[in-house]
């Protein structure tokens, strides 16, 4: 596609061409699927499972409909209910506040920290002190970074509560060398088609190193049950669909090299916007940062934004309004001032292309482009 300037026009993401690398293999797949037409659970969501645990180097994996379900579903797994608080940052999508909400919990919230984005460790002991309801922890690793997970797996011990990882956007990524989804008691992983696993269509995924959990979200994913019309719970009916396995079977196979492409493209950025814009660095914890988003700190960050699409470039903002700020959290009572650092990342943060297959002039031209925006420096 070609901008009004007559440029080729550089989208926040193009599936399209992820998809040329797979498409044969992939079709082939889907058509075997249909043509079993077995397409709930099933021998092609086990394969996955066992090789998604594998790769977060946890005990079990368990599939589900979507990354939102899956927090739900360890919410629930966890005992978490009416009464119970939940900890978790404001800056973050929706779904991680909307899965508290929904098994009917309160979410407390602890801000941000502006050099990963993630929740800040610091205030923890405060923020624990406050709330003695806290029954769990929702760490979120944003943009595929990890959050700092040591100090909360000490606090959460020392009080006997579980930490769920939110690794929706987080797949592959690691702290101090473990991966995302066997640091936590549950990880929870989304396969929406944006994610660095994206599957066609909806998707998610629990990992647990934790036996009877990982028994009782199989049971709590099938409307809460063991055996079949016995019903221990009301769970949920979420499966992940044959097909999506199959899918995400096939481009599991490429992700460590997609998540290399994604690093790769991240450096060429740093590189060429340093001194000109704040390109946050991964803090030494984050091993390895698998850039779901690469995302930047940018003055007049609105006005960039609309420089760059006039130019043909897509970016986005992750996200533009802080979850305590959200019209669904209203009855809580949070106010506007309360979470000063995710309300100020709000105000600057913008994602810039960063998929795998970008090429390195792609890259250099959203650099240059920022570059001329700011006159050559910020
Ligand atoms: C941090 C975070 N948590 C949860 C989710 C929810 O995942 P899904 O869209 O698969 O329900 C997402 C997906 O966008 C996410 O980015």
């Amino acid at each position: 596609m070609a901008t009004k300037a007559g440029l080729r026009a550089i989208p926040l993401l193009d599936l399209t061409r992820q998809y040329q690398t797979v498409r044969e293999r992939v079709q082939a797949e889907v058509i075997r699927v249909i043509e079993s037409q077995r397409f709930i659970l099933g021998p092609d969501v086990d394969r996955f499972e066992q090789r998604f645990a594998e790769y977060c180097g946890a005990s079990y994996a368990i599939g589900c409909a979507s990354g939102t379900d899956a927090l739900e579903l360890a919410l629930m797994a966890a005992g978490i209910g009416p009464g119970d608080e939940v900890l978790t940052v404001p800056f973050t999508f929706f779904a991680t506040a909307g899965a508290i909400l929904s098994v009917g919990a309160r979410p407390v919230f602890i801000d941000a920290e502006s050099a990963s984005f993630n929740l800040d460790v610091q205030q923890l002991d405060r923020v624990l002190a406050q709330h003695p309801a806290i029954k769990a922890m929702i760490p979120v690793h944003l943009y595929g970074g990890c959050a700092d997970m040591g100090p909360l797996m000490e606090r959460a011990a020392a009080r006997g509560i579980p930490v769920i990882e939110d690794a929706a956007q987080a797949i592959g990524a690691e702290y101090n060398h473990r991966r995302a989804g066997s640091i936590g008691t549950l990880g929870c992983f989304s396969f929406f088609p944006t994610k660095n696993l994206g599957g066609f269509g909806d998707g998610g995924m629990l990992t647990t190193n934790d036996e009877t959990l990982a028994r009782n979200l199989r049971a709590l994913r099938v409307h809460g049950s063991f055996e079949r019309y016995i019903h221990q719970w009301p769970g949920m009916n979420s499966r992940l669909d044959a097909l999506q396995a199959a899918v995400l079977n096939v481009k599991m196979d490429y992700l460590d090299e997609w998540n290399r492409a994604r690093r790769r493209n991240a450096d060429l950025y740093r590189e060429l916007l340093s001194g000109v814009v704040t390109v946050p660095n991964a803090p030494p914890h984050q091993t390895n940062h698998v850039y779901n988003q690469f995302v930047i700190r940018a003055p007049r960050r609105d006005e960039l934004r609309t420089w760059l699409t006039e130019h043909g470039v897509g970016t986005e903002v992750y996200y533009p309004l802080p979850v305590h700020l959200q019209p669904a959290l209203a009855s809580f009572g949070y106010q506007a001032g309360d979470f000063p650092v995710s309300e100020q990342l709000a105000q600057e943060v913008l994602a810039l292309p960063i998929f795998a297959e970008l090429t390195e002039d792609e890259i250099t031209t959203v650099a240059g482009l920022i570059r001329e925006f700011y006159g050559g420096s910020a």
